[in-house]
């Protein structure tokens, strides 16, 4: 973990993203200019920040090498765009989810950014191919969805437009990396990329679930809190099912059936 402060990162929106963005980055030694369009927010957001990292090193779950006053001191916050774009390495955006909101965001960053800037959207579900389209510095842009909360759930999903930089996508690995993070690589961009993708899957098995009366709500959330959740908390399916019992694939339908063709090796208690 770095020590000595390098950066500027530069938070675009001092939500609930941002500040846990700007508390990661901070985490990793890295100065970071948090920018809002409203003053106020940025004012309440650093306060958030403050109390959150006092709390958590009293608690001894800050994250990173530095103390909080040492991490704090890292962050400042920013009223003027074109002030906070300057010598930046990273930008992440975070405002709200709307498109036209952010393409315009991104125009304006467009206009501002050096040839040398990684341009990150924090979008939960916006297309990079519709989000960043258009942009004289398209090869810089890359999509960076973090998972709420930020701090303390590592995985980001980086989705690059068909013309982003291999560069760019291998400059914010390795900067989500350097915080502590957990990159993946979302090779083509598609709607949901990885993580919702497979969070509507679930949700969509356990509404029919219960709509057929198989099993009843409370108990169909007790099967993921208390049963599968602990497994996926560090085991993927893929190695679940790498591991599974041979007599998983006698279920039968379609998917069991594929499971069944990767060999499953052991049974799982
Ligand atoms: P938020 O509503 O908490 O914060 C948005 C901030 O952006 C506000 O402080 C607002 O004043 C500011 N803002 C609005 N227009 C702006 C502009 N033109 N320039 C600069 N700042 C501006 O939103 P939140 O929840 O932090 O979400 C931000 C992004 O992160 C969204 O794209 C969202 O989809 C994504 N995201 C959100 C997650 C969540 O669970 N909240 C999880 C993962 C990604």
């Amino acid at each position: 973990m770095a020590t000595s402060a390098a950066g500027p990162v530069v938070i675009i929106g001092s939500g609930i993203i941002g500040q846990g963005w700007a508390m990661l980055f901070a985490s990793g030694g890295l100065k970071v200019k948090l920018y809002d369009i409203e003053q106020q927010k940025i004012t309440n957001s650093l306060e958030n920040i403050r109390k959150e990292m006092k709390s958590l090193e009293q608690l001894g779950s800050l994250k990173g090498a530095l103390s909080a006053p040492q991490q704090l001191s890292l962050i400042s916050g920013c009223w003027d765009l074109r002030e906070a774009v300057e010598g930046a390495i990273h930008i992440q955006e975070c405002v709200p989810e709307d498109l036209e909101l952010k393409r315009k965001v991104f125009a304006q960053l467009d206009l501002l950014a050096g040839d040398d800037v990684v341009l990150a959207s924090s979008t939960s579900c916006l297309l990079p191919s519709r989000l960043f389209a258009g942009l004289a510095h398209v090869r810089q842009c890359i999509v960076a969805h973090p998972v709420n909360p930020p701090y303390y759930i590592p995985l980001v999903e980086l989705v690059p437009h068909p013309q982003t930089a291999p560069s760019t996508v291998d400059r914010t690995y390795a900067l989500m990396q350097k915080i502590g993070q957990s990159p993946v690589r979302v090779l083509k961009e598609i709607d949901g990329f990885a993580l919702n993708r497979l969070q509507y899957a679930v949700i969509g098995e356990a509404w029919r679930l219960v709509q057929e009366g198989i099993v009843s709500p409370g108990d169909l959330d007790l099967v993921m809190s208390n049963g599968l959740g602990l497994r996926y908390a560090f085991l993927g399916p893929l190695e679940t099912m790498h591991l599974n019992a041979e007599e998983a694939g006698r279920i039968g339908d379609s998917d069991m059936e594929l499971c069944w063709t990767l060999r499953p090796r052991q049974r799982l208690p």
